[in-house]
C-alpha cells in the first residue's frame, strides 16, 4: 500500500516526540494503519538545535507554509502552537493544497475551528484534533465516536494540567502560589504564555471544543465564562480541606433551556470523588450520555509522550481511511447557539 507521507510543522517537545513514534514504531503503525507513515519533512523555527531524535531522510523547509504545499506531503502535522499566524497559514494552505490536517492546537481550534473545519470538508479532506484537548486522553473520540449514539447530558473535566499541579502541590507542600508557579514553570508544563494557563485560557479552549462536540455547535469562544487559579489562596485550599472539599479549575458544559452553559472556573469539588482526588499535571474528562451513563477518563494531560500519542491515533485514522468530521457533524451543519450565564457568578 501507499504511504501516508507526513510533513511536520513544529518540532517542539511534541513534535519531537511524533518524530520519535514514527522512526521508532514504523512496523506497529503499519500494521494498525494498513500502510507504512513516513515524513517526508519539517519545519521549525530554529534548525540546529538538539532534539533528542534524528532527522535524517527528512527534508527541511523553513516556511510552514512551503511544507503545507509539497507534493511529497499528504498530511500536515501542525505543531506549532498560536490560534493565529503561521499556524493558520499552513493549515489553511495544506487544506487548500487538499491535503488532510492534524493539529494539537486549542487555541486556533477554538476560535477558527468550524471555519477550518469546513475547509477541510468542503474539498474531502479531514481536519483532527485529538491532541488539543486533555493530552492523551481520547476524549475527542470518545465524543465523535464512542458516544455517537448518545444526547449528552453534561462535559466536565480538569483540562489544565499546570493548574492542577499548582493547586495540589500548594496543597500538600504548603506553598504559596507565587512559589509554586515558579516550580511549574522550571518544571516545562507552563504555556509558551503561562496566562492561558493560570487564567483558565487554555483550559477554557478544550471545553469550548468539546462542547462544539458534544451539542454540535459553534461555540462563541469569547462568551466562555472563564476564571483562572491567580486569586486562590492557600487559605483558600485549607478551608475547603477541613470541609472535605478540594479546589479544581473545573469546566464545566451543558445545554439549558436559556441556551449553552460553558465555564471554566476554581469550583469546590468533594475531596472523595474521582476528581477530588486527582493530583499532579493530571487531566479528568467525565462524560455524561444520556444512554451511556457517566464516563471518567483520566491520564497525562500535557508533555512529550502522552501528547505524540494523541496526534498518532489521529494520523493512523486518517492512514487507515476513517473519514469522521471535525465535530462529529459536517462543519456546515453546526448550530449557532446562545450562551447561558451560569447561575453562579
Ligand atoms: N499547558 C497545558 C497544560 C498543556 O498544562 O495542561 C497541554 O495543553
Amino acid at each position: 500500500a501507499d504511504p501516508l507521507r507526513l510533513g511536520i510543522a513544529g518540532l517542539g517537545t511534541v513534535g519531537a516526540g511524533v518524530v520519535k513514534i514514527v522512526r521508532r514504531k514504523a512496523k506497529l503503525i503499519e500494521a494498525r494503519a494498513g500502510r507504512p507513515v513516513t515524513i517526508s519533512a519539517v519545519s521549525a523555527r530554529t534548525r540546529d538545535k538538539d532534539r533528542g531524535v534524528s532527522l535524517s531522510g527528512y527534508d527541511w523547509e523553513d516556511d510552514p507554509v512551503a511544507l503545507a504545499r509539497r507534493d511529497d506531503v499528504d498530511l500536515l502535522v501542525e505543531l506549532m502552537g498560536g490560534s493565529d499566524g503561521p499556524a493558520k497559514a499552513a493549515t489553511e494552505a495544506a487544506l487548500e493544497a487538499g491535503k488532510d490536517v492534524v493539529t494539537a492546537n486549542k487555541a486556533m481550534l477554538a476560535l477558527h475551528g468550524p471555519d477550518l473545519a469546513r475547509a477541510a470538508e468542503s474539498r474531502g479532506r479531514v481536519l483532527r484534533f485529538e491532541a488539543a484537548v486533555a493530552g492523551a486522553i481520547p476524549v475527542v473520540k470518545a465524543l465523535t465516536e464512542g458516544l455517537a449514539g448518545n444526547e449528552i447530558d453534561r462535559v466536565l473535566g480538569v483540562m489544565n494540567g499546570t493548574c492542577n499541579y499548582i493547586l495540589t502541590r500548594m496543597e500538600s507542600a504548603g506553598l504559596s502560589y507565587e512559589t509554586v508557579f515558579d516550580e511549574a514553570n522550571q518544571l516545562g508544563f507552563l504555556e509558551a504564555d503561562p496566562t492561558l494557563d493560570v487564567g483558565g485560557i487554555d483550559a477554557g479552549h478544550k471545553l469550548a471544543l468539546l462542547a462544539a462536540i458534544a451539542y454540535g455547535v459553534r461555540v462563541p469562544f469569547d462568551e466562555v465564562e472563564l476564571e483562572g487559579i491567580e486569586r486562590v489562596s492557600i487559605d483558600d485550599i485549607r478551608r475547603a480541606r477541613d470541609l472535605g472539599f478540594r479546589i479544581k479549575l473545573l469546566g464545566v458544559a451543558r445545554m439549558t433551556g436559556r441556551g449553552l452553559e460553558a465555564r471554566m472556573s476554581p469550583c469546590l469539588v468533594r475531596a472523595d470523588t474521582p476528581l477530588g482526588q486527582l493530583e499532579g499535571p493530571t487531566n479528568m474528562c467525565v462524560l455524561e450520555g444520556d444512554e451511556s451513563g457517566q464516563i471518567v477518563l483520566r491520564g497525562a494531560g500535557a508533555g512529550e509522550g502522552p501528547t505524540a500519542s494523541a496526534v498518532m491515533s489521529d494520523v493512523i485514522d486518517i492512514a487507515r481511511g476513517t473519514r469522521v468530521s471535525t465535530f462529529g457533524v459536517p462543519a456546515d451543519q453546526l448550530g449557532t447557539v446562545s450562551m447561558a450565564r451560569s447561575a453562579t457568578p
